[in-house]
């Protein structure tokens, strides 16, 4: 029996794919980001009291009140951002239905949406699935800079929106205050919603800032935010996510969102309140020990002959694979997994057709391990040089 048109395009992820040639030749799966230990043992202990205690039936379907209140808690606290967890704050099956929802709840088909390559795999089908057509803007290695005047063209009077990613999954780039000004100023001049993905708004290095283009001027009307509690809190498992959004978005959110899953799992969203409010020191933590991984996995692969910019987000690092003369980041990927024994993901799956070979120079890398397996996998990066 054939299948929906508008998922007929979509594929089995590459995430699947690695995974399987990763467990086949027990390789060290630097491919899947996802932590390989737990979060906090108190948020764990959140979670199983609010089992025990009878929290096991429907949450409300928009979030249960104390997660909305965390969340915009959370946003006063980190940014100054004035929230309402009433009419701004919705409740998702992590960040990827907060995505799903605000891209399907916002977008008419025809509509087109702008996104960076490359990009986060999900918004694509995403806009697919809303019959909005994706208009793409790559970043420009080795920096990943924005291209203003192409992200200019990319706009249009079918532009309805733009997904931003910062700090970004694969480059690791943390999106300026500049750059994001450049995104709002075109968002204003079109009209366009802009859906930011801040998941890794916690996981960021250097010194560096994070800026929410929601506090952007002119940009409170326009933006959803969307994050989720599995990066930062380590339990990815768990999918809690939100979407915090003016009154006009959050309807459109929350319309689909009633109809997509309803509501999330009651106890995890108990414990996604409690660990919102764990107190600063986590959170540095967090990007301390981050650093450290990076900073020893970014060694290591530089040892191994990669060419590697240290990113300033995210647990990624992308390599430049170049000059070991495969023919493309999807041999250098086999060959590091079949071969040398780490798994990693090549980024062209990341790009459109259209400039897919932007993404063949590189393979992307994942730090979210404990130290042990960095170690374990820099031993075997060794054996690339040779
Ligand atoms: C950029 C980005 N957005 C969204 C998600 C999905 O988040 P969640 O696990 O909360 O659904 C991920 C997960 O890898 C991600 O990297």
């Amino acid at each position: 029996m054939p299948i929906a048109h508008r998922v007929s395009t979509f594929g089995t992820s590459i995430f699947a794919e690695m995974t399987l040639l990763a467990n086949q030749h027990k390789a060290i799966n630097l491919s899947q980001g996802f932590p390989d230990f737990d979060g906090p043992d108190d948020v764990k202990a959140a979670a199983t009291a609010a089992i025990a205690a009878g929290q096991n039936q429907y949450a409300l379907s928009n979030g249960q009140i104390d997660l909305r209140q965390a969340i915009a808690a959370h946003a006063h606290r980190f940014y100054g951002q004035a929230v309402n967890p009433d009419t701004e704050v919705t409740v998702t099956s992590g960040a990827t239905e907060a995505l799903f929802a605000a891209i399907i709840g916002l977008v008419n088909p025809g509509d087109e949406v702008i996104l960076f390559e490359p990009f986060y795999d999900g918004y694509v089908p995403d806009v697919i699935m809303a019959g909005g057509a994706p208009r793409f803007v790559p970043l420009r290695a080795p920096d990943w800079r924005i291209d203003l005047d192409e992200l200019a063209t990319a706009f249009n009077n079918r532009t309805r929106a733009i997904v931003v990613n910062t700090p970004h999954n694969p480059t690791g780039k943390v999106y300026s205050r500049a750059e994001l000004e450049a995104i709002a100023a075109l968002c204003q001049k079109w009209n366009a919603v802009a859906i930011s993905d801040e998941v890794y708004e916690h996981i960021i290095f250097d010194g560096a800032q994070h800026h929410r283009l929601a506090q952007l001027p002119g940009m409170a009307e326009r933006t959803v935010t969307i994050s989720s509690q599995g990066k930062t809190f380590s339990f990815t498992g768990w999918k809690i996510g939100w979407a915090i959004a003016p009154l006009d978005l959050t309807t459109g959110i929350r319309r689909a969102h009633q109809f997509i899953t309803f509501a999330a799992a009651t106890p995890m969203q108990a414990a996604a309140a409690y660990a919102l409010g764990l107190d600063d020191e986590y959170y540095s933590t967090l990007a301390a020990d981050y650093q450290r991984r990076r900073d020893y996995l970014v060694e290591a692969l530089r040892r191994s002959g990669l060419e590697v910019g240290a990113p300033s987000g995210t647990y990624f690092i992308m390599g430049d694979i170049s000059r070991f003369g495969f023919d493309d980041d999807v041999a250098f990927c086999r060959y590091l997994t079949a071969e040398i024994g780490v798994a990693a993901i090549p980024p062209s799956a990341f790009y459109s057709d259209e400039h897919k070979s932007l993404g063949k120079a590189y393979a992307r890398f994942a730090f979210c391990k404990r130290m042990e397996t960095l170690e374990r996998a820099a031993e075997r990066l060794s054996r690339l040089k040779r």
